[in-house]
């Protein structure tokens, strides 16, 4: 007997492709996906992270193709496109994970590091899409395209102008692409974190970061935590699914409210503002932290 959701989303026997799918968050949405009957390939340059998801998909009995390879290489991603095409013969799901930063003002980066951003962040979710939809469109089922963006695209990002930048490019191709194959009924949408950890994300040093404290993720985050592996997969499959058959050329925000609350933060003390409050500049000052220009 299948239950409301296996029959209201439709994933069971589909097939999704992710790039990035074998760690951090793209494993998170595989094995989401892969837990509700969802056929997956992956493409992942993590080695030891594609061998580990072969062997725990294996003895979870899910059918999976997990290739060691570049998503940002064109011949590394069509390699499993065709190896899908292969084996299944349909495409119902493409989530492109694929993306990440450095930390620099702008003016301190080059031409080098604006291409390896591009390269990441926009230019093999292009690539990945041009493949999908073709396929989507000759199967003549439908499709849907997920791409992880993230709230930096809907906001100024100092230290990761390019980042934003690249990934708001993401946002704003996934509207129009979304236009131009909805007659397909391949439906095209966003996922837009903020700060979720990750193994990966929490080896990169970031300095003193308040948000890894609950007196900081309450100051900062609306909901008063970080994002959960889960709360970003969780909109993946809602997206992957039929329960969304009705959404396309949108963002979802799993951010805890920080999108919608752009800069006003709770403040231990004083309660919501979008400025420092007196409070604290006077500790500050008192600590001799304090703007020296002031
Ligand atoms: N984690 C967060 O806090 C956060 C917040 C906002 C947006 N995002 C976005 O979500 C996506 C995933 O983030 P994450 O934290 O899971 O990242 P991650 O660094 O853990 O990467 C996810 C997976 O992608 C793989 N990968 C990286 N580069 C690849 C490449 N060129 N080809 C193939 N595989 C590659 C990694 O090996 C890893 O398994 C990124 O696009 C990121 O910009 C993440």
């Amino acid at each position: 007997m299948t239950g409301w959701f296996d029959e209201r989303s439709g994933l069971r026997g589909t097939v999704a492709l992710i790039t990035g799918g074998a760690g951090g968050l793209g494993e998170a949405i595989a094995r989401d996906l892969a837990a509700n009957g969802v056929r997956t390939a992956v493409i992942d340059i993590d080695a030891a992270a594609v061998a580990a998801l072969t062997r725990s998909f294996a003895e979870g009995g899910h059918d999976l193709i997990a290739h060691h390879g570049d998503a940002r290489d064109p011949e590394a991603l069509e390699a499993l496109f065709t190896a899908a095409d292969a084996r299944w013969g349909r495409l119902d799901t493409l989530v492109n994970v694929v993306g990440g930063t450095f930390r620099a003002p702008f003016t301190e980066t080059t031409p080098k590091g604006w291409d390896a951003l591009l390269r990441t962040n926009l230019l093999h979710v292009l690539h990945a899409c041009s493949l999908a939809a073709d396929r989507m469109r000759a199967g003549g089922r439908g499709g849907s395209i997920i791409n992880l963006t993230t709230i930096e695209a809907h906001r100024a990002a100092p230290g990761y102008a390019v980042y934003a930048a690249a990934k708001a490019a993401v946002e704003q191709f996934a509207r129009t692409l979304a236009v131009e194959l909805a007659p397909d009924g391949v439906r095209v949408n966003n996922i837009a974190p903020d700060y979720t950890p990750t193994p990966n994300l929490t080896r990169l040093s970031r300095g003193a970061n308040a948000l890894d404290t609950p007196a900081g993720a309450r100051a900062a985050i609306p909901m008063g935590r970080t994002g959960r592996l889960t709360d970003i997969s969780n909109c993946a499959v809602f997206l992957a699914s039929a329960l969304s058959s009705y959404v396309t050329g949108g963002t979802l925000h799993p951010d805890g409210g920080t999108h919608a609350s752009a800069g006003w933060l709770n403040w231990p003390d004083s309660g919501w503002s979008n400025h420092i409050p007196a409070s604290v500049l006077a500790l500050l000052d008192r600590e001799g932290t304090a703007d020296p220009r002031a």
